[in-house]
């Protein structure tokens, strides 16, 4: 039955200053306080003080909609507040074990109209989250805009990437925030020496939000919009995703923070014994730089042959899964009006046979579905194609939406948001783990559904292909932004600096012009260290397994455990240099990594185990590196100079970080008998 529920213009007019109070929530420490008032017109305003000084103010007027007044003339029915103290654990993250520690406050909101309006807020000390929770009387409605606003209490320095309701494939800006016209989020700040983030956490059926400016300090959120214009249909019964302000004393206290994993609901998935972190190799990189091709041609990338060759890599690697790419029919439409074909290979890919072959060598087989964005046909596909995956042993699926969805659909509307979670949790129904390319941002929907593992949602290492790629100072950004959000899948790992651009491939030359760009803008210590630093529980080793084959730095890969128990970002400065250490086992890794500028950083150890001698083995650039000629005719140190040795150190011990411009480091510590402590290798 469609209750109607009609706006009444006049009942806004008249319901000003209702009713007007003052409600505030301090984070356990004290130190986030948290006003709610109501301003003039019955919207409720959260004023966001820090150490007594006033960060932000976020007008939280609600949603609109064609059928109710959901934003004014409220008035306050009901304050109820809750205090929560506790430790939960997940199968896998940065850390095993988080704490959740936070203050409630659930203001009850009426207004005329006969709207209740929940506005929940969470104050935790790393930060806080609230979101709006309607009764309407609705069956449902049509959401038009949200008006959440946020003001900013003076100016400071912003890092983010421009709104955009298509893709997150866009280089970071440092800019000033009154500088910003639009902006993605995570959307990270420095006020004073204040940090903060601005993202959502637990985005299921709405649309994602971006930031628009209103005027020189302050943003309002704009959701990205269906076809048909309108945002989101939704019951008269509903809640929206968490908006949520991390907020830290220092830049690594943004990483170490996990509030966006506190802000989502508990794991929903009964038996987590088949989800597991793993290292990777694939067939990949050879498409993106053009020696290789997803299509069946003389190239093909995913022939029975190279796929046995990748198993055994993998089985003698220490490396637990292999992707292929361009195993499955329908590449040749990609593009155009694609139709892949989920379950059936191409004729010189033998999937029964690769599938046996893997099983018997230990090796978990990935499956990739290239979707080129064509939802409706994928969910036609997924259980047919899941299943069929499950039978073979597959318990990893790479999804991709490299192309336009049907009829204007953006990539982070309701109907993909919609979609994505569709999948997931198709996914989890046959006992698979995802890693989602060109997905939906990562709001914290891995603590509820655990096999939503990684995914990309930034510019990642296939740029470095057909474009100038990513530089060392976005690479010291990303962690202070996309990664907040999450684990990301960006595919670290390139030992062949100067790859050979590929321009004598044919095809290739349409897919870039000025090829000479393409190399890679880091050392190759750096390479090394972003598999510590880039956190993916799906960690990939992304080059050509030939570069790899013989190459003593290789050794670091094989020691990397990508199922860390811990971590803790060590030092960073956003888009200028980052320190993080892990824990898996007994065992810890650090990766460093420098903007161009070359850098020492020196951290303690204390995060070692007290009273346990371990061997630093350490991977590093080389301080002596000749100049070489780069392929776009500079000169430069030769970035694939490195040095590998070993140390014996405690955790009373500190350490010196040396990284040469572009550069970075990584160090694996075991617990150990004392070594050598020299130098092992020197190449
Ligand atoms: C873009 C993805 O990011 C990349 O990893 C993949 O190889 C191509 N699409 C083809 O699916
Ligand atoms: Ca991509």
């Amino acid at each position: 039955m469609t209750i109607p529920c009609a706006v009444s213009v006049a009942a806004v007019m008249t319901a000003v200053c209702a009713c007007s109070a003052d409600v505030s929530t301090s984070s356990p420490d004290g130190n986030i306080k948290v006003g709610i008032m109501l301003d003039s017109c019955g919207t409720p305003v959260l004023s966001v003080a820090v150490s007594g000084k006033e960060l932000i103010s976020i007008e939280s007027s609600g949603l609109e909609a064609d059928e109710a007044v959901l934003s004014h003339g409220f008035s306050i029915a009901d304050v109820s507040r809750s205090r929560t103290d506790l430790t939960w654990t997940q199968p896998w993250g940065e850390n095993r074990t988080v704490r959740d520690n936070h203050r409630e406050t659930a203001v009850l909101l009426t207004n005329p109209d006969g709207v209740r309006l929940t506005l929940r807020l969470r104050v935790f000390d790393d930060g806080l989250g609230f979101r709006y929770e309607y009764e309407t009387g609705c069956d449902s409605l049509t959401v038009t805009a949200e008006n959440t606003r946020f003001r900013f209490a003076e100016d400071g320095m912003s890092w983010s990437i421009p709104g955009n309701f298509e893709t997150y494939e866009l280089d970071t800006r440092e800019l000033p925030v009154s500088m910003v016209e639009t902006a993605n989020t995570p959307f990270t700040f420095r006020i004073g020496d204040m940090y903060g983030s601005i993202h959502e956490a637990a985005l299921y059926d709405f649309p994602e939000m971006n930031l628009y400016r209103c005027d020189s300090l302050s943003f309002r959120t704009e959701l990205a919009p269906m076809p048909e214009g309108y945002k989101a249909r939704v019951p008269g019964v509903f809640r929206t995703p968490w908006r949520s302000l991390q907020i830290a004393p220092d830049a690594v206290g943004l990483i170490n923070s996990s509030l966006i994993l506190n802000l989502n609901d508990p794991c929903a998935i009964e038996d987590v014994s088949w989800i597991q972190p793993q290292k990777y190799v694939g067939v990949w990189w050879g498409m993106h730089l053009g020696t290789h091709t997803w299509t069946c041609d003389s190239r093909h990338g995913a022939t029975t042959e190279n796929a046995l060759r990748h198993i055994d890599f993998a089985a003698e690697n220490n490396i637990e899964g292999v992707l292929f790419e361009g195993w499955n029919k329908g590449w040749e439409s990609w593009g155009g009006r694609q139709h892949f074909n989920y379950i059936e290979p191409y004729p010189d890919f033998d999937l029964e046979m690769v599938a046996e072959y893997a099983a018997e060598k230990g090796v978990s087989l990935w499956m990739h579905n290239e979707t080129g964005g064509s939802i409706f046909e994928y969910e036609a596909a997924l259980d047919t194609a899941f299943a069929g995956y499950a039978s073979l042993g597959v318990h990893v699926v790479k999804t991709g939406y490299a192309g336009g969805m049907p009829g204007n659909i953006r990539h982070h509307s309701q109907r993909a948001v919609q979609h994505y979670q569709k999948v997931v949790e198709a996914a989890a129904a046959h006992q698979i783990m995802l890693d989602v390319h060109e997905p939906i941002k990562e709001t914290g929907i891995r603590r509820t559904w655990p096999n939503m593992m990684t995914r990309e949602g930034a510019k990642g290492m296939e740029w470095n292909a057909w474009s100038a790629g990513n530089t060392s100072e976005y690479l010291c950004t990303i962690p202070f932004v996309r990664l907040l959000s999450g684990p990301m899948d960006y595919t670290p790992g390139i030992f062949d600096i100067y790859y050979e651009t590929a321009s004598s491939f044919p095809g290739r030359e349409e897919w870039n012009g000025d090829n000479s760009q393409c190399y890679i803008k880091t050392t190759i210590a750096r390479q090394i260290a972003n598999w510590v630093i880039l956190y993916s529980p799906l960690q990939m080793a992304a080059d050509l397994i030939e570069n790899y084959e013989g190459h003593p730095a290789f050794r670091f890969f094989r020691d990397f455990d990508a199922d860390c128990d811990w971590s803790r970002a060590l030092a960073g400065e956003i888009g200028d240099y980052i320190v993080v250490a892990r824990r898996a086992g007994d065992r810890f890794f650090v990766g460093a990594g420098t903007d161009s500028e070359a850098r020492t950083v020196t951290v303690s150890l204390d995060f070692l185990e007290p009273g346990v001698t371990y061997r630093a083995d350490i991977y590093a650039d080389e301080p002596e590196a000749p100049e070489v000629l780069q392929p776009d005719g500079t000169m430069a140190p030769d970035k694939r100079a490195f040095r590998i040795f070993s140390r014996t150190v405690t955790s009373s011990d500190s350490m010196d970080i040396r990284m040469a411009g572009d550069g970075g480091q990584a160090i694996v510590f075991s617990p150990d008998t004392p070594h050598a402590g020299t130098e092992a290798d020197r190449i």
